[in-house]
C-alpha cells in the first residue's frame, strides 16, 4: 500500500496553541509546505509560528470553536484565499472532571461546541477546499471514545458522537478522495486536564496523577504522523492505560471493577 506524505501539504490544525496541537505543528513543519495554526490564544501561535517560519510558509488564526459566527468568517476568509486544503486536523478539544448530575448544561454545552458542533461545522464549511485525493481529516478523539468513564460523561460522548459522524461523512465522501483517521489517546503529558472543566464550568486546575505519567506530546505527534502515514483508519496511542479498551471488550466486569475504584477514589 502506497504510504501517504505529509511532503509539500497544506495542513489546518486546530488547537495547535498547546499540547498535542503544538507538537504536531512542530512534527509536520519539517514537511509541509504551509501550515495554518488556529487556536483562542493567538499570542502562543505567534511564538509558534516564529520558530517554524524559516522551514515553510505559517498562517495563525485566532478562533473559538464556540463561536459559530467566527468559525463563518474563517471559513469565508480560507475560501477568499482559494486555499486547497489537504490535511485537515481536528485537535482542539476540551475536558471534563464532574460527576454528570453535577454538570450544568452551561458546561456541557461548552463541551459540546468545542469538541462536536464547533469542529463539525468548520468541516463542512472547508470541505468544498479539500479537492485533493486523497485529502485527509485526523479526528483527535480518545480512549474515552470507546468507552464511558466516571467524571467524563459529556467529554466521553463528544468523543464517541465524533466516530458517528466522521465515520458516515467518510462514507459519503470516499468517492471525492477523502479518507478519515481517528487517533485514540490515552494519557499524554499535557495541561488538558488543567483545562478540563469541573461541573460549574470552572478549571479543575490539576495536574491529574495519571496525566503526569502519561506519554510526551512529542511521542503522540510522532504516532499519529507514523499511523496517517501508514494509511491506519484507527489508531491507540498512549502507554499501559490502553489495556482499558482491551478489558472493556474482553473482560467487562474487570473494566467496570478498575473504572468503579476511579469513582470512589474521586
Ligand atoms: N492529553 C491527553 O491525555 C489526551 C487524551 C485523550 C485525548 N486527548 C485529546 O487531544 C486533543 C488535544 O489535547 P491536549 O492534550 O493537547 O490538551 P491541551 O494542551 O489543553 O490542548 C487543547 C487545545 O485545544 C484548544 N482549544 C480549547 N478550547 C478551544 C476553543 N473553544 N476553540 C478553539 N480551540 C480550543 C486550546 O487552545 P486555546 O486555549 O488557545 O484555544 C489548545 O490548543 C484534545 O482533543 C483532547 O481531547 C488528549
Amino acid at each position: 500500500m502506497k504510504q501517504f506524505s505529509f511532503n509539500q501539504k497544506c495542513v489546518l490544525i486546530t488547537g495547535a496553541s498547546s499540547g498535542i496541537g503544538e507538537a504536531l505543528s512542530q512534527k509536520i513543519a519539517s514537511q509541509a509546505s504551509h501550515l495554518i495554526l488556529v487556536a483562542r490564544n493567538v499570542e502562543k501561535l505567534k511564538t509558534l509560528q516564529k520558530k517554524l517560519e524559516n522551514q515553510l510558509n505559517v498562517s495563525v488564526y485566532q478562533l473559538d470553536l464556540c463561536d459559530f459566527s467566527a468559525i463563518d468568517d474563517f471559513a469565508r476568509e480560507m475560501n477568499s484565499q482559494r486555499l486547497s486544503i489537504d490535511v485537515l486536523i481536528h485537535n482542539a478539544g476540551i475536558s471534563q472532571r464532574s460527576l454528570a448530575k453535577e454538570t450544568s448544561e452551561e458546561t456541557e454545552l461548552k463541551i459540546w461546541n468545542t469538541n462536536y458542533f464547533g469542529p463539525v461545522r468548520l468541516t463542512k464549511k472547508l470541505l468544498a477546499l479539500m479537492p485533493a485525493k486523497p485529502s485527509k481529516i485526523v479526528v483527535i478523539s480518545s480512549i474515552v471514545g470507546v468507552f464511558g468513564y466516571p467524571f467524563r460523561s459529556t467529554y466521553s460522548a463528544t468523543k464517541h458522537a465524533l466516530k458517528g459522524y466522521f465515520e458516515s461523512l467518510a462514507l459519503e465522501e470516499k468517492s471525492n478522495g477523502l479518507e478519515v483517521h481517528f487517533v485514540l489517546p490515552g494519557r499524554v503529558r499535557t495541561d488538558i486536564s488543567k483545562k478540563a472543566l469541573r461541573g460549574d464550568g470552572q478549571h479543575h486546575d490539576k495536574m491529574d496523577e495519571g496525566q503526569a505519567i502519561g506519554i510526551s506530546a512529542e511521542r503522540c505527534a510522532d504516532d499519529i504522523v507514523k499511523a496517517v502515514n501508514r494509511g491506519k483508519v484507527k489508531v491507540l496511542i498512549g502507554g499501559k492505560e490502553l489495556l482499558m479498551v482491551k478489558l472493556y471488550s474482553i473482560f467487562p466486569n474487570v473494566f467496570k471493577n478498575i473504572a468503579l475504584k476511579e469513582l470512589k477514589n474521586g
